[in-house]
C-alpha cells in the first residue's frame, strides 16, 4: 500500500494549485497594471482558466485508477465523509466555473484565441445571456475562495493539530511505499 498519492497526482495536485492562483491573480490584480496590459492580463486569466479545466478532468481519470493512501492515525468516519464531500464539491466547482468563463467569452460574439487556437463564439453578442453567464462565471469563483480556504485549512490542521500524515501524502518527495 503506497503511504503518499502517485507523483502525477501530486503534480497534478500543485501545478492545478498554481493555475487557479494564477487565473484569480489575473482578475485580482489587473487594477494595478496599465489598461495596454489587460489583452495579456485577460489571455493569461483564460488560459490558466482552461488548462484548470482539462487538468482537473484528467485528474478525475487518473483517481479511478489509484486508491488514496490510507491517513494514519485513521480519522473519525465523519472526517472522512465530511472531506470526500469537500474534494467533490472542488472537483464540480472546478470543473464548472471554467465552462461558464468560456461561455462569457463565447456570447461576447467576436472572435477569440487561446495559445493561438481559434475558439467558437456566437454569432453576434447576445448580451443577456453573456450578463447571466457572467455573473455565474464569477459567484462561482467567489464561493471558490471559501472552498479551497476551508480545503488548505482542514490539511494545515490534519497536519499541525491532529499531526496525521493527511498534508504528507500530497507533497513530493520520494518515499512512497509503506
Ligand atoms: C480556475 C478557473 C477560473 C477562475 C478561478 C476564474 C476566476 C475569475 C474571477 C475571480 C473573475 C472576476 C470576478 C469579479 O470581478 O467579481 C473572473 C472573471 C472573468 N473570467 Fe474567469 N475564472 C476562471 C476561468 C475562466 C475561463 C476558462 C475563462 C474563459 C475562457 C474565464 C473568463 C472570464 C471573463 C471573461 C471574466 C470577466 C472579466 C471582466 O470583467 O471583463 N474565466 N474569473
Ligand atoms: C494551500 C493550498 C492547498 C493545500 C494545502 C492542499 C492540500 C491537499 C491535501 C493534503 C490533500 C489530500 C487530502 C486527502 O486525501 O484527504 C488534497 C487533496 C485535494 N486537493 Fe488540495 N490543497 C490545496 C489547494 C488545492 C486547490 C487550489 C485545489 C483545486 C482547485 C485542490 C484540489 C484538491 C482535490 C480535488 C483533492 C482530492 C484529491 C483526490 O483524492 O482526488 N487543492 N489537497
Amino acid at each position: 500500500m503506497r503511504s503518499k498519492y502517485t507523483a502525477l497526482q501530486i503534480s497534478l495536485h500543485w501545478l492545478v494549485f498554481l493555475l487557479v492562483a494564477g487565473a484569480y491573480a489575473a482578475m485580482e490584480l489587473r487594477g494595478l497594471a496599465p489598461r495596454s496590459y489587460r489583452p495579456l492580463i485577460n489571455a493569461i486569466h483564460v488560459t490558466c482558466g482552461l488548462s484548470v479545466f482539462v487538468l482537473m478532468i484528467a485528474r478525475l481519470l487518473v483517481k479511478m485508477k489509484y486508491r488514496a493512501p490510507a491517513i494514519i492515525p485513521k480519522p473519525h468516519p465523519a472526517i472522512t465523509g465530511l472531506s470526500h464531500l469537500i474534494h467533490t464539491i472542488i472537483y464540480v466547482m472546478f470543473i464548472v466555473l471554467p465552462v461558464f468563463g468560456f461561455l462569457t467569452v463565447y456570447f461576447k460574439g467576436h472572435e477569440w484565441t487561446v495559445l493561438g487556437i481559434p475558439m467558437p463564439h456566437a454569432p453576434e453578442l447576445d448580451e443577456d445571456r453573456q450578463f447571466s453567464v457572467k455573473e455565474i462565471h464569477e459567484t462561482i469563483a467567489n464561493i471558490g475562495y471559501f472552498v479551497i480556504g476551508i480545503h488548505a485549512f482542514a490539511a494545515l490542521f490534519h497536519h499541525y493539530v491532529w499531526k496525521d500524515n493527511t498534508l504528507l501524502r500530497m507533497m513530493p518527495g520520494k518515499k512512497n511505499r509503506g
